[in-house]
This record gives C-alpha cells, structure tokens and sequence, in this order.
C-alpha cells in the first residue's frame, strides 16, 4: 500500500504532532511540518524525527489572503494528500480551506458542537458540565463546526482545575487524531458534503465517539 503523504500544521507546543510521529504508522509519511510561530516547540520534535520544517511568520504579512497563499504554495510543494491542523492557531481563509476540501483536519479540545472555540477547559469547569472531550473533525469554512470523524469523552471530576483537566483530554486527543489519521491512511474515511463516511458508511453519533 503506498504511504499517505501528509504536512501538519502547527503553532506552539506540538504534543498533538509528537503523538502522530510516535505512532510510527507504517501508512503515513509525514512530508513537513510548517509553524507559523519561529519559536514553536513543535519544530524541535519534527526536526529530532528527520522531518522537514518550515515556518511562515504570520506576522510578516499585512493580509490574511497573502499569509495564507504562501502557506498554500509551501504545502502544495510536498504533495500531501492530507493535512492535519495539530494546534494550528490561525483562522483560514475560505480560499484555503476549499482547496483543501475533504483533506484538511483539525482537532478541537471540546466534545463539538458544544464549546466552540478558545479557552474550551476554563469554559468547561465554568458551565458546571460533567463530561468534557476531545473531537476530530474535517475544517470547513465555519470555524469548529466540520463534520465530526472521532470524539472521546473525559469526566470532569469534582477536584478540577484547568491543567488538570486539560491534561485528562490531551491523553485522549492523542490518541483519537492517530486513529482517525489511520482510517483516512487506509483510505477507509471521506466527506461527503457534511457527511463523514467510514467505510462508505455514515458515521453515526454512537460511532464517532470511543
Ligand atoms: C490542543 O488542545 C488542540 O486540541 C488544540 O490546540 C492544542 C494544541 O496542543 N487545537 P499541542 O500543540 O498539540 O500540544
């Protein structure tokens, strides 16, 4: 079976990405990593693992448009068939996201469609909610809002304060984005308008999450 050429996308700490290069899955050939931010740590992790980085600072570009046809321009070169968003903190422009339709995947540290957007634990703990989570979703135009590939669920427990909880939902973050990459690597997973189809099949809510 030939290997899923893959670039992620990343902007700080990187665990999501040193995850996915720890799976070591023998289906997936991770092109590149490129960081928006110079100072990344993920970087390091990729580089320790022989793969090709690159950064784009944001912050050397006056419009959104220009930042993101650059960012086009450098993925493309590495011919990916699947780019996946590992802590990637910038809002894409439609253009981008279209020309990536089908192959652009992100992960969300919330159970979507509830708690959408930042500081998701904090807002949690606030809500008084019982159960947070992870999802893995394909990126459409509205922001968290593509269709759901995987979830995994965590309590919230009595004793909670941010890290902590954010720490019970990273464990599982790492492990979802490996599985739902392995389904996309054996070509088992698509999008079919807002539908995510396993096997041909759609997923249903009970299946999405484990
Ligand atoms: C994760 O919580 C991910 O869900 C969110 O950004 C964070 C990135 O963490 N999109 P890391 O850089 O992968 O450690």
């Amino acid at each position: 079976m030939n290997k899923l050429p893959l670039v992620a996308l990343i902007s700080g700490r990187g665990s999501n990405l040193k995850a996915i290069i720890d799976a070591q899955n023998p289906l997936v050939e991770i092109r590149a990593v490129i960081s928006n931010r110079p100072q990344a740590k993920g970087l390091l992790y990729a580089q320790q693992a022989g793969i090709s980085t690159e950064i784009i600072d944001h912050t050397q570009f006056s419009k959104r448009i220009e930042f993101d046809t650059t960012l086009k321009t450098r993925i493309d070169y590495y011919q990916p068939k699947l780019i996946v968003l590992a802590g990637f903190m910038r809002i894409l422009t439609p253009e981008f996201i279209n020309h990536y339709q089908g192959r652009l995947l992100n992960i969300h540290p919330s159970l979507l469609p509830a708690f959408k957007g930042l500081h998701t634990h904090k807002r949690v703990l606030e809500s008084g909610a019982k159960e947070h989570g992870t999802s893995v979703h394909f990126v459409t135009e509205d922001l968290d809002a593509g269709p759901i590939i995987i979830q995994a669920r965590v309590p919230v427990l009595p004793d909670d304060n941010e890290e902590k909880l954010a720490a019970r939902v990273l464990q599982q973050e790492h492990r979802i984005y490996s599985q739902a990459i392995h389904w996309f690597a054996q070509s088992r997973l698509q999008l079919q308008g807002q539908n995510v189809l396993l096997d041909g099949k759609p997923l249903n809510s009970w299946r999405k999450l484990i």
